[in-house]
C-alpha cells in the first residue's frame, strides 16, 4: 500500500479545536467532525459505552454497524483479517477518500462498533481536520453521518447543529463538505466485490482498479442502513419526475393546492408562477455536493412537494440518483410528510 500522505497542517485555531476534540473522544465523548463526504458523529470505536452514545444520539437501532475511520491505511491489519489483493488495491487507490471497505473483522476487536458482526467497514477520510483528529486521538473513530436516524445527512456544521443540537459534545467546523454524498461501500468478504451503497467514488473507477466486476446488491432488509428504501428522507414530499414533465407536474400539484419547489439540472422556462426554483446543479459532482443542502432548503421553504429531476446514473450521478430515489420512497410507517 502507498505510504499515507501527511495532511496539510491546520491553523492554530483548528489545531486547538482538534486537540479538544481528541481529548473529548478519548474520554468517551461524542464529536461531530467534517469529512469530504458528509459530517460524521464520532466516538472512540474501542470504547463500548461511547459507541452506545452514538446510537442514542441518532435514535438509530443498535444492530446497525458503524463505519470505523482510521488515520491511515497502515492501520488496517490491526482491525481486519483476510484482506484480499483486490481490497489492498482499492485502499491504495482511493484512500484517503470516499470509499468504505467492508472486511473480515479481527476477532476481539471493534465488536461494539460493528453490532457484533464478523465484518467491519473501514475508511480513511480525505479531509485535513478529520485526518488531524484521527492522528491525534490515536484510536479508530466510529462515525455514522451526524444526522438523526433516517434523516438527511449534514454537509455543514450548521446542519449538524440543526440535527443533533446539544446531543453532541463538540462540533468541529470544517466548512461545507466537498463531495456531499456518503462514501461508496464495497463489501470484500467473498470472491466477488459487492456494492452495498453507491457514493463518492464512482463504481466505474472501482471496477477499473479492482480489475473485476462489482456486483450491485439490491435494496433489501438493510445490509447497509443507507440501503433502507426510505433512508435520507427529508420532511418534504419528494417526487422524481422527468425533466420534460416538470412544468405540467408542477401545474397539477398547484391545482391540488400544493406549494411546489423544483430541483433540476435545467430549469424549464415554462414553469408556472409561484414555483420555488432551487439553484440548479451544474453537473453530477455539483449535484452530489449540493443535494442534501437543497433538500434542507426545500424543507426550510416549507413547500409541500419537491419535484426533482435525477441526473443520469453514471459516475457520481449514480449516488445522487440513489439518494433521490430513497428520499422519494414511501416511509415504512406510511407517514407522508
Ligand atoms: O461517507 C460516509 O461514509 C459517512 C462519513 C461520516 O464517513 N458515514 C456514513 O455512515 O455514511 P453511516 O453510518 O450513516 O452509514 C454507514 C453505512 C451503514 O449503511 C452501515 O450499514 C454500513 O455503512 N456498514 C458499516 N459497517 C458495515 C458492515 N460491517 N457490513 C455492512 N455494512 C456496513
Ligand atoms: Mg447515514
Amino acid at each position: 500500500m502507498a505510504p499515507p500522505t501527511p495532511p496539510p497542517s491546520p491553523s492554530a485555531a483548528e489545531a486547538a479545536g482538534v486537540a479538544q476534540a481528541a481529548a473529548l473522544l478519548r474520554s468517551g465523548g461524542l464529536v461531530a467532525f467534517p469529512t469530504e463526504t458528509v459530517y460524521g458523529l464520532g466516538a472512540d470505536a474501542t470504547n463500548e459505552p461511547a459507541v452506545r452514545r452514538i446510537f442514542t444520539a441518532k435514535g438509530r437501532p443498535e444492530d446497525h454497524p458503524l463505519i470505523v475511520h482510521l488515520a491511515s491505511g497502515a492501520d488496517v491489519a490491526r482491525w481486519a483479517v483476510d484482506v484480499s489483493p483486490v481490497a489492498e488495491r482499492l485502499m491504495a487507490a482511493f484512500w484517503p477518500g470516499p470509499l468504505t471497505v467492508v472486511l473480515r473483522r479481527r476477532p476481539g476487536q471493534l465488536s461494539a462498533a460493528t453490532g457484533g458482526r464478523d465484518s467491519v467497514g473501514l475508511r480513511v477520510p480525505d479531509h485535513s481536520l478529520a485526518l488531524a483528529l484521527l492522528a491525534a486521538v490515536e484510536v479508530p473513530v466510529a462515525a455514522p453521518s451526524a444526522n438523526r436516524f433516517g434523516r438527511v445527512s449534514p454537509t455543514s456544521a450548521v446542519d449538524v447543529r440543526a440535527e443533533l443540537g446539544d446531543l453532541v459534545d463538540l462540533i468541529l467546523d470544517g466548512g461545507p463538505s466537498r463531495v456531499g454524498v456518503e462514501s461508496t461501500i464495497i463489501e470484500l468478504l467473498g470472491p466477488v466485490p459487492l456494492l452495498l451503497r453507491p457514493g463518492g467514488v464512482p463504481l466505474e473507477a472501482i471496477e477499473d482498479v479492482a480489475g473485476a466486476r462489482v456486483e450491485q446488491v439490491l435494496v433489501g432488509p438493510a445490509r447497509a442502513s443507507g440501503m433502507l428504501a426510505s433512508h435520507y428522507a427529508p420532511t418534504v414530499t419528494v417526487e422524481l419526475v422527468a425533466g420534460g414533465d416538470l412544468a405540467l407536474r408542477a401545474e397539477a400539484m398547484q391545482a391540488r393546492g400544493c406549494s411546489v419547489a423544483v430541483l433540476a439540472p435545467q430549469t424549464p422556462n415554462d414553469l408556472p408562477v409561484g414555483v420555488t426554483v432551487l439553484a440548479p446543479p451544474a453537473d453530477a459532482a455539483d449535484y452530489a455536493r449540493c443535494l442534501y443542502r437543497r433538500l434542507r432548503e426545500a424543507e426550510e421553504a416549507g413547500v409541500d412537494v419537491l419535484l426533482a429531476v435525477a441526473p443520469s446514473s453514471q459516475g457520481l450521478g449514480r449516488a445522487v440518483a440513489d439518494r433521490l430515489a430513497r428520499a422519494a420512497a414511501p416511509r415504512p410507517d406510511g407517514h407522508t410528510p
